[in-house]
């Protein structure tokens, strides 16, 4: 099924049709899928509750569209190359054939142990195949999966695996990344202290470490698809099915759980892969995200398979062993597409130009960017020196809540421009809407960005409390879904992020919010209260700034920082940890309690005056104090 778009003149003939004829043009697409009943209505909608339903009665199995259909003619072709963590360890492929097998293996296994449809499936592992056959397992017997980022802490997890109340979680003994490994089974061995849902701990061995199992819960991945059938029938789900959580980052302390449905993202990962991609039969493609983001989610697993996609799964690092290790694998394996963040081409940039000259990427068509604004240097270099100056660069703008890109040009035939994201795919509405709520119509001119019609990907709830979904997306401007980022808009129509406008940091295209951070911070022994604010970051885009004051007389500043630092990678993860602490006597706040973050995001951006009005400040001489802790 090929849903690509093919010129730019169809992209406005379609992205019209989109508009104005939603249901028929979605139906088209959706009919070029395998459907065990078909839809009865195409969309249903409301933002005001929010609810929201996509092929409403339409019955499917996703794992059916992006296997079983392709058996046939593609049951010998390779849907994964896997690279490992070093160069010099096997690479492995896996056919469409294969990977149906693995799938209805592990499916039959979980089965075996009494999961169900519905049922919540925690997969906390490393960048290995395995990871994939975990993920389609779940959706084949219609078990809801719930990925952790295996760079989360123990506590990360346990927080999560209780938020979804999971019955299983799949790990492996560990993992390799760059030259360090982490033990992912003592990582779920301390959450599981504190989590009761748990049933069974599925280990798959990935380093031979020999991790201890626990008798009775813990089953070694291989035994338990040893003696499983290679055939396990489809489980028939509801097109508002339930596919699986993902956990997000917000403004508050406590990460949200996205909920997708399998009718609708099904449907619109395929059709933004192909389009944003440009991607033809036979190319390889190559996303560098971790299948724990949504990123891996839509543009590792689910858009390629569903699309009958040869694709790229890389365990390491971009500079492990060298900083050439991107560029190898594309002349390795002759990549088409090449899909990454800005913050791994601002790190690459600042190595030595032997690493990219000495390989072939003329093997390229295209490259893509995501996760955060790429900066003018940066794309610049990533076109000269990885494109050539040859191959479009797609920024894609998208959330997790949004399942699939929204903005981005097509695979270079829609207009590119340095900066910025580009146009709306088919069926996507965004606004730009001013502090009253107002629609902005004039070019050049910054708003709130917002959606105001739904497409298939939309978030459905967030899972457990749809009070707080309905709060954070739907209830800023009535009748808009509300994405928490600022943008322009150019005279053509192209869309430029400028960045998150509420308390969340995107730090290396990583979602944290500042009270989740804060949390974290006061944990610690030493502090008492706490306020982090994001700055300017050469290579990660945002780096954490965290003001602490703290409760420690006779300890050193450094004892104090790296014990908080410390509390932080418990609490989330090394991933969050602050770039500075700065231990502070107070923290400026207004006469009400509120504190003044917009002077400290501009200390932190190491702007030391002009702070506009401090007239509403309790103890104003707390600014003199904080800058001079910075000097
Ligand atoms: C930011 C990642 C600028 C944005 C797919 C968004 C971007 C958040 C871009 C979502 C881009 C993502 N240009 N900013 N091309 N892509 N963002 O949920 O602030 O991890 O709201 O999804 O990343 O991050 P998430």
């Amino acid at each position: 099924m090929d849903l690509r778009i093919k010129s730019f003149e169809q992209y406005e003939h379609d992205y019209a049709k989109s508009i104005h004829q939603p249901d028929e043009f979605w139906a088209h697409i959706a009919d070029s899928f395998q459907w065990k009943k078909r839809w009865d209505s195409v969309v249903e909608w409301n933002f005001d509750e929010p609810k929201i339903e996509w092929f409403k009665g339409g019955k499917l199995n996703i794992t059916e569209n992006l296997l079983d259909r392709h058996l046939a003619s593609k049951g010998d072709q390779v849907a994964f190359h896997w690279e490992p963590n070093h160069p010099s360890e096997t690479s492995k492929s896996i056919t469409y054939g294969e990977l149906y097998t693995e799938v209805c293996k592990l499916s039959n296994g979980l089965k075996s142990l009494g999961v169900q449809k519905g049922d919540r499936v925690c997969i906390y592992m490393p960048m290995v195949i395995e990871s994939v056959v975990a993920i389609l397992a779940c959706a084949r017997i219609g078990a809801v999966h719930s990925i952790i980022f295996a760079g989360f802490s123990s506590n990360a997890l346990a927080d999560r695996i209780n938020d979804a109340q999971a019955k299983v979680v799949i790990t492996s003994d560990g993992l390799n990344r760059g030259d360090k490994s982490v033990d992912l089974k003592f990582m779920v061995d301390e959450a599981l202290e504190s989590c009761t849902s748990i049933e069974k701990v599925i280990v798959l061995d990935c380093i031979h470490s020999q991790s201890k199992m626990k008798d009775g819960r813990d089953i070694d991945y291989n035994s338990l698809i040893n003696e499983q059938s290679s055939d396990c029938p489809a489980e028939e789900m509801d097109a508002e099915d339930m596919l699986f959580i993902l956990y997000t980052s917000g403004s508050t302390g406590k990460p949200k759980g996205v909920v997708h449905t399998c009718g609708g993202y099904m449907v619109y990962t395929a059709y933004s892969f192909q389009n944003v991609f440009q991607y033809e039969q036979g190319d390889v493609f190559w996303c560098t995200a971790d299948i724990g983001w949504i990123t891996g989610h839509s543009y590792i697993v689910y858009g390629p398979l569903l699309s009958g996609a040869t694709s790229i799964i890389f365990e390491g690092i971009p500079t492990y062993p060298d900083a050439g290790r991107f560029w190898q694998t594309i002349d390795k394996y002759k990549v088409n597409q090449f899909y990454t963040a800005p913050t791994a081409i601002r790190s690459l940039m600042s190595f030595d130009h032997k690493f990219v000259t000495d390989q072939d990427l003329s093997s390229l068509k295209l490259i893509g960017s995501v996760g955060e604004p790429i900066n003018e240097e940066a794309w610049n270099w990533y076109y000269e020196n990885i494109g050539k100056s040859n191959c479009p660069i797609i920024d894609t703008w998208w959330q997790t809540e949004t399942g699939g890109v929204m903005l981005s040009g097509l695979g270079g035939l829609s207009p590119m421009k340095a900066t910025y994201a580009g146009l709306p795919l088919p069926g996507i509405c965004p606004v730009l809407l001013d502090a009253e709520g107002k629609e902005i119509h004039e070019a050049d001119t910054e708003g709130y960005l917002c959606v105001k019609f739904p497409w298939p990907s939309i978030l459905r709830t967030t899972y457990g409390d749809h009070e707080r979904c309905k709060f954070t997306y739907f209830s800023n401007y009535k009748g808009y879904y509300f994405t928490g980022d600022g943008a322009r808009r150019d005279e053509d129509g192209l869309y430029r992020i400028i960045g998150r406008v509420d308390d969340v940091i995107n730090v290396s295209g990583h979602r944290f919010g500042t009270a989740e951070i804060e949390d974290a911070i006061n944990k610690d022994q030493y502090a008492i209260e706490s306020a982090v604010v994001g700055y300017p970051h050469p290579i990660k885009g945002q780096g954490i700034y965290a003001y602490v004051v703290v409760n420690a007389e006779h300890t050193s500043d450094l004892d104090i920082t790296n014990s908080i630092a410390n509390s932080v990678s418990q609490h989330i993860g090394r991933i969050a940890k602050p770039d500075k602490i700065q231990v502070v006597k107070g923290l400026p706040k207004t006469r009400s309690g509120k504190i003044m973050r917009r002077i400290l995001r501009k200390i932190a951006e190491g702007e030391l005056s002009n702070f506009g009005d401090t007239s509403t400040l309790l103890d104003p001489t707390l600014i003199d104090e904080i800058i001079k802790g910075v000097k």
